[in-house]
């Protein structure tokens, strides 16, 4: 995600804007609170909470929205720390905040039963909340209804492809899956051919992407999904609607699974959260319908719930196979794709 550039701390609840100072003057211990720390937009989270206080009536949330340094932050705050739930994305961060050591176990029949086992981790320790799937925007009129991750190293689409930084999380995931696939060898074998057919340096932002189709620099390239449903919704005659306007959007899948590589956003409860309860209640709360519908229809990120209702130019996509393989496998083979992208050279 981009966002815009927020303040450390902004502390939102019921009746206003809280000054920071209250959250750690104890009233983070009041019966019926919870302190959420959040990396994602508030223009996404604050209706989510909304409707949440709406829904219980007698919970106040009190949202710190933090841009980075989400763990460091909360490993400062030490056993002293006001935090109940933190919320961000990809699943390396995730990782990261447990392999941290601030997180704690949950179990809830309503995570358990809602989420397969693969948007969990197994002790509770986080949870997705949305998914995003990395796909391929083309060029509006090519011909092409189905793609597999490996074309894009075939010689036919030379000079074609556009995409960012290979070292940009979103791409470490992709490439991480694709070791844990196939192998590093084999992955490496196709870095080396997407990074020869490249039209341009890999860098720049995912909508940046369907910019450069639209300026004929590139044909294809691979972006997240969400953007997609941001740009062909935008305002006519913004640049953002030309650009989405300009290409179309394709599930690929891996050639060996048949599946659509995700990464996710999701939330923990934190290892010394103060109100524990609510944490919990505020986390099965945003895998509810009314909830995942919000994710689904504002933010055009795919529910972790099955049956709820998306946005047509999402669900235009068509259903999604999600590859089979587990997200934190995907998480073990960062560093190694992190690795693969400096070995090959691809954002040079
Ligand atoms: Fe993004």
């Amino acid at each position: 995600m981009k966002f815009s550039r927020i303040p450390v701390v902004h502390c939102f609840a019921r009746s206003g804007i809280w000054a920071a100072a209250a959250v750690f003057a104890g009233a983070a211990m009041a019966a019926d609170e919870v302190n959420l720390y959040t990396t994602r937009e508030p223009a996404l989270i604050q209706p989510l909470i909304d409707a949440f206080i709406k829904q219980e009536g007698d919970i106040k949330v009190n949202t710190v929205f933090v841009k980075d340094g989400l763990l460091e932050r909360v490993k400062a705050e030490g056993a002293r720390s006001p935090a109940d739930v933190l919320m961000t994305v990809d699943i390396g961060n995730l990782v990261d905040l447990v392999d941290g050591g601030i997180t704690q176990p949950i179990q809830s029949a309503t995570l358990e039963s809602v989420l397969p086992a693969n948007l969990r981790d197994a002790q509770g320790h986080w949870f997705a909340l949305s998914l995003r799937d990395r796909v391929l925007y083309t060029e509006k009129d090519l011909p092409i209804t189905s793609f597999t991750y490996e074309e894009l190293a075939d010689p036919k689409w030379k000079g074609k492809v556009c995409i960012r930084a290979g070292q940009h999380p979103y791409n470490t995931a992709l490439i991480a899956a694709k070791i844990a696939n196939d192998g590093a060898a084999e992955a490496e074998r196709w870095l080396r051919g997407v990074k020869a057919n490249l039209a341009r340096k890999a860098a720049g932002g995912d909508r940046d992407v369907a910019r450069d189709i639209l300026g004929g620099i590139c044909d294809i390239g691979i972006a997240n999904s969400y953007y997609v449903g941001q740009m062909k919704n935008a305002a006519a005659g913004t640049d953002n609607r030309k650009w989405g306007d300009g290409i179309k959007a394709i599930r690929p899948t891996f050639a060996k699974t048949g599946g659509t590589h995700v990464n996710v956003s999701g939330a923990a409860v934190a290892k010394h959260a103060p109100n524990r309860n609510n944490a919990v209640k505020l986390l099965e709360f945003l895998v509810s319908e009314p909830a995942q519908a919000m994710y689904a229809r504002s933010n055009y990120e795919y529910p972790v719930r099955a049956n709820v209702q998306q946005d047509p130019v999402m669900s235009a996509m068509g259903p999604m196979k999600i590859d089979s393989l587990s997200v934190v496998e995907i998480a073990k083979h960062r560093k190694q794709a992190s690795q693969l992208v400096d070995k090959v050279g691809f954002d040079n």
